[in-house]
């Protein structure tokens, strides 16, 4: 796709969200069950959070949540979903978009869960400027893919200039210092999924846990 014609990113996550009922399965993602379930709540930041699911799971957990999309359509089911989940009070939506927004709090867990786009997104600096938010003691989660899924096969499909780092790649680009970081990086093969159109997929990760001590 050439790049002028490219929508802006707004335009293209509304109409992504509109072409179906509901994007996401609802669940929220494995991993971040897996690392966070056992942390004690406090404040999170969710960065993409799209219709919600992890912000929702998260605030059930005793978290205060604070859940930021680029898409008003993503935004407006994520905080019906929150109302019927009865969490709606413990989750703040924002309608940014995320490369024009630095965080102003400190939290303690701020989480990025598949924070790609087919359309611009300065996806380090934005992970730069959210790390500067992780209070003493608190984590930095970042999961994304570090292989082209299959339902965005190539580069074109999945953003100009697409770079999907590996989780060793990320941490050197996001230049956490090791005197101020304990830094967990993990890029895994394997893992068995459900893709957006129902469909069984089979995704690599690049998993990166940092730790602000
Ligand atoms: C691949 S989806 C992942 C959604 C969710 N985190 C998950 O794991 O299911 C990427 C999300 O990032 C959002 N997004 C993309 N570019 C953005 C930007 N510049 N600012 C804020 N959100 C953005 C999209 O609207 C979408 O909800």
């Amino acid at each position: 796709m050439d790049s002028e014609n490219k929508p802006r990113p707004s335009e293209f996550w509304d109409g992504f969200y509109r072409e179906r009922e509901r994007v996401w399965s609802g669940k929220p993602n494995a991993s971040l069950v897996r690392e966070v379930g056992a942390l004690a709540p406090g404040r999170a930041l969710e960065l993409g959070c799209g219709e919600g699911a992890d912000a929702i799971w998260l605030a059930q957990r005793g978290w205060t949540v604070t859940g930021i999309d680029i898409s008003a359509v993503a935004l407006g089911r994520a905080a019906q979903h929150a109302e019927d989940a009865g969490v709606a009070d413990r989750v703040t939506w924002l309608h940014r978009d995320l490369a024009e927004w630095d965080p102003e709090a400190e939290y303690e867990l701020v989480s990025a869960q598949f924070l790609h786009s087919p359309v611009e997104l300065p996806r380090a600096r934005i992970l730069r400027s959210a790390a500067a938010a992780v209070a003493p003691g608190g984590l930095l989660f970042v999961v994304g893919h570090a292989a082209f899924p299959p339902w965005h096969s190539n580069e074109e499909a999945h953003g100009e200039g697409a770079e999907l780092p590996t989780a060793e790649e990320l941490a050197v680009s996001l230049g956490l210092r090791a005197d101020e970081w304990s830094i967990e990086a993990t890029t895994a093969e394997g893992r068995e999924a459900v893709g957006p159109e129902g469909e069984r997929v089979v995704l690599t990760d690049a998993v990166l846990k940092a730790r602000r001590v």
